[in-house]
């Protein structure tokens, strides 16, 4: 497995696959990997011949009070999770490689970028969709690999391929869950034993309303006091939005439907989750 630390050396590695004639899948990940991120090389590794991950805690989607200084970053654990799983290439950049001074470009996806957590991490997604951007630039993958968790990321990221003529494809992945149903996010090490039991009313919430779909209930607004009233069994949970919207442009709906992807964010004492769900 080479590690690449330059953008040069990256696409250099990455051009000579694609001159072997070999297809390149890539899972762009910001490191602190579990299985998950795992579940993403294995789907690379399925449909690409090659598979290169990238490792970058990317500091322009993190705002001045989030969690960019205590991300947690383990990066030796990390490869050797990547190296178990035959990844070639890792791309580990410094931000001053990826955003050297002077860089003022930025890609904005407006409309779809501004909801969800768009809406509650203002320029959050203009820093997703600029480093995604760049990666894809660097690495011209053929497929790139994105888990459901990050279902308004998928949003964002879809909508930029195809508007800005991407040659790539996007695959999302299922998410991974823990046993008990607690979606697997690099966040998840932030939580306390006691937080983590109180996280579950958010997969609860997801189910409630899926049941309530199911059993015929297609009033958004019935459907979405389904989940707040699972979610209020533990008043320590505070959400940050729960929704029911369209996948494509996560504008709300009023009446449900199959394929509606219903999206929840909220803070477990100082740590703020996300987890989604579609109907069926
Ligand atoms: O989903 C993530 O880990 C990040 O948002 C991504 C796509 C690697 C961009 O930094």
């Amino acid at each position: 497995m080479q590690v690449l630390i330059t953008v040069q050396e990256m696409r250099a590695a990455c051009r000579a696959i694609r001159r072997n004639g070999q297809s390149l899948g890539l899972v762009p990940t910001m490191g602190a990997l579990h299985a998950g991120h795992i579940a993403l090389v294995r789907a690379a590794r399925s449909q690409c011949d090659v598979v290169a991950a990238s490792i970058f805690v990317n500091p322009t989607q993190f705002g001045p009070n989030e969690d960019f200084a205590k991300y947690p970053r383990t990066f030796e654990q990390d490869c050797a999770m990547l190296r178990s799983e035959s990844v070639a290439l890792v791309f580990a950049p410094q931000p001053e490689e990826m955003y050297p001074t002077g860089a003022s470009t930025i890609v904005e996806v407006e409309g779809v970028g501004d909801r969800l957590d768009g809406a509650s991490r203002p320029g959050h997604f203009r820093g997703v969709a600029t480093v995604v951007a760049k990666l894809f630039h660097i690495a011209a993958p053929d497929k790139a690999f994105f888990g459901q968790k990050d279902a308004a990321q998928v949003a964002v990221l879809r909508r930029m391929v195809r508007d800005l003529n991407f040659d790539l494809e996007l695959i999302v992945c299922p998410t991974m869950r823990e046993p008990d149903g607690l979606a697997l996010s690099s966040r998840n090490r932030y939580l306390s034993a006691e937080q983590r039991t109180r996280a579950l009313v958010l997969s609860s919430a997801l189910n409630a309303i899926s049941a309530a779909y199911r059993a015929g209930q297609k009033d958004v607004a019935r459907l979405l006091e389904a989940g707040r009233h699972a979610i209020a069994a533990e008043p320590e949970v505070r959400i940050d939005y729960l929704a029911i919207v369209d996948w494509d442009t996560l504008m709300p709906f009023t009446e449900a439907r199959a394929g509606a992807l219903v999206a929840v964010a909220a803070h477990v004492g100082s740590t703020r989750l996300i987890d989604n769900t579609i109907l069926e």
